[in-house]
């Protein structure tokens, strides 16, 4: 893994925009795999001030959350449309749909949507806990999209954004570990103290599902930018 230590969440998402930008700019058809949450948002505001030209760029993103729909202001979807897709020119946009009943049925359906467009670069943030997506501690290696149970931890770390705990979904469609994987290439961003532990783990600690982002350890191009809270915990610098 490349991994680079920077000042601070600009610096991280400058360095992160502009590798996203390269992968845009390297051909004529170019799939992303994009993420939610407050790491990416600093990439957003890039694309918004800069606005490149995606019209050649499909999107796939990582999650959603169950029972939320796209006017929801906490589901991803409206996250996207807010701080992406409603103001750029993007070829088409896929999130899973958090309104489907027929979990089955949505997870076999975003299968397909992952098959037909892999990731040439996918972008992602990484838990307290080290999940990646709602790939939470225990959860197989194996599993492409699923139905993920969101761990204690991580509805206690979203609740900031809901009126109340008990609001935060307990459920999400998640791409799996194994569809993360299938990705051409990986970029993780990560900031802050709160993320060190996570971070330590995923790079010099055993590859083990009690670390879901410990398996990128075995992906053969991922590329990681953390300030120096993050990184704080590493024993090699
Ligand atoms: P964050 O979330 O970017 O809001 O810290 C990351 C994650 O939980 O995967």
């Amino acid at each position: 893994m490349n991994v680079n230590i920077v000042k601070d969440k600009a610096a991280i998402a400058k360095m992160a925009y502009d590798i996203m930008l390269d992968m845009i700019n390297s051909k004529d058809e170019v799939t992303l795999g994009l993420a939610t949450g407050s790491s990416p948002e600093g990439i957003y505001e890039l694309f918004r001030k800069n606005k490149p030209n995606v019209s050649h760029v499909t999107t796939v993103n990582l999650d959603e959350y169950i029972g939320l729909d796209a006017e929801h202001d906490q589901s991803y979807a409206y996250f996207m449309n807010k701080h992406l897709f409603h103001h750029l020119n993007f070829k088409q946009t896929f999130l899973p749909n958090g309104m489907n009943s027929d979990f089955a049925g949505e997870c076999a359906h975003y299968d397909e949507i992952l098959e037909e467009n892999t990731p040439d670069l996918q972008l992602l943030g990484i838990g307290n806990n080290g999940h990646i997506a709602f790939n939470e501690p225990g959860m197989s290696f194996e599993l492409t999209t699923n139905v993920a149970e969101l761990a204690p931890a991580t509805v206690e770390a979203n609740s900031r954004y809901f009126a109340s705990h008990d609001d935060v979904p307990k459920t999400a469609f998640s791409m799996g570990i194994k569809s993360i994987m299938q990705a051409k290439e990986i970029l993780l961003i990560a900031s802050g103290v709160g993320k060190a532990e996570a971070i330590k783990g995923m790079l010099e600690g055993p590859v083990t599902n009690q670390m879901p982002a410990s398996i990128l350890q075995q992906h053969p191009k991922v590329t990681v930018i953390i300030d120096e809270d993050a990184a704080s915990l590493l024993s090699k610098k």
